[in-house]
């Protein structure tokens, strides 16, 4: 009787040193053999793929995957792309993109706001409104790009004008659909967003303030205010890291640790999906899909 084939995943890390998190993660998922790679490049990444397609042939293939991550999140989408541009026919294996947590933690931040807004009505979604605090960031872009899938308007703030410009430029090229406003902090067009929006998502830095009291109370249209950020002080002021659906007046909030457990359950899942099948990609889309699939009520 032959050994059932072992599940091996190559961890490929921007960063010079693979993320300890990720590789816990893809343990705990089920991963029998974990190849952790730092310093990762579009230029060096091709002998790593090449080492993971030729080993193993037929149904053996699909018990081999890769994950892409590191904090640099253009050079691990350049990474990716290197990846699936290598594959050909049926020499492939499957991948999952999620470069400093941002695509998991963006998924859950999405399915936590539509528990209280219609947000995968497309419709209604066209309806709503949305302030992306910090959203030039790995995880604020994300939620940017989701939302704006999903058909919700989304003004996206920075400090700096610019920054926000290009990072709507980026999302739109992807979602050409997507209807995304830059927005500087502080400035009136920044008012005039928080005044409006149905939800607030905060991605700012760990440890910085991007709403205090006083911009709180200008958020009074907001349904849900989500933040992110899990290090003190809170990224909206008076929201605590374990708020998770916390009514406070007509809004409901949500804190990082509130998330942080669709988020992991996301990670989860999306590195089991990648076995027992060749093709999967898994990237922001696909990994909201998943968290929803994981999170609806059963029928
Ligand atoms: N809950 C979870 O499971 C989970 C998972 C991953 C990450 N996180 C948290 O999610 C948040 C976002 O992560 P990230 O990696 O996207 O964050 P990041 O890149 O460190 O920062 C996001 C944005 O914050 C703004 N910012 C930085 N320093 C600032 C300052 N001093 N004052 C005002 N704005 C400042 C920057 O935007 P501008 O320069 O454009 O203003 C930056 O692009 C972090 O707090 C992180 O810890 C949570």
């Amino acid at each position: 009787m032959t050994a059932p084939t072992r599940r091996v995943l190559l961890q490929l890390d921007c960063d010079p040193q693979p993320s300890a998190f990720d590789a816990i993660v893809a343990v705990d998922a089920g991963v029998d053999v974990l190849l952790p790679y730092g310093g990762v490049s579009p230029q060096t990444v091709l002998p790593l793929v090449h080492g993971a397609m030729f080993t193993r042939g037929g149904a053996a293939l699909s018990q081999t995957a890769i994950f892409v991550g590191g904090s640099n999140v253009e050079m691990a989408e350049a990474v990716c792309a290197e990846v699936t541009q290598a594959f050909f026919g049926p020499v492939r294996v499957s991948v999952m993109l999620d470069p400093a947590g941002a695509n998991t933690t963006a998924s859950a931040a999405v399915l936590a706001a539509a528990r209280h807004l219609p947000l995968f009505d497309q419709e209604q979604a066209a309806r709503c409104r949305a302030l992306v605090l910090g959203g030039t960031g790995p995880v604020g872009q994300r939620v940017a790009r989701l939302l704006g899938r999903l058909g919700v308007a989304v003004d996206v703030a920075s400090r700096k004008l610019q920054r926000a410009e290009e990072v709507c430029a980026g999302v739109m090229e992807k979602v050409p659909h997507a209807r995304l406003a830059p927005v500087a902090n502080a400035s009136t067009a920044f008012h005039t967003a928080l005044e409006s929006s149905d939800l607030v998502v905060s991605c700012g830095a760990a440890g910085v303030v991007l709403l205090d009291a006083a911009g709180r109370k200008r958020a009074g249209k907001a349904r849900v205010l989500i933040d992110l950020n899990a290090v003190p002080p809170a990224g909206i002021e008076g929201i605590g890291s374990g708020d998770k659906a916390k009514p406070e007046g007509p809004a409901v909030v949500y804190g990082a640790l509130g998330v942080g457990g669709t988020k992991m359950k996301i990670h989860r899942a999306g590195i089991e999906k990648l076995f027992g099948a060749k093709s999967v990609v898994l990237d922001a889309e696909e990994l909201l899909a998943l968290g929803e699939s994981l999170t609806a009520p059963p029928t």
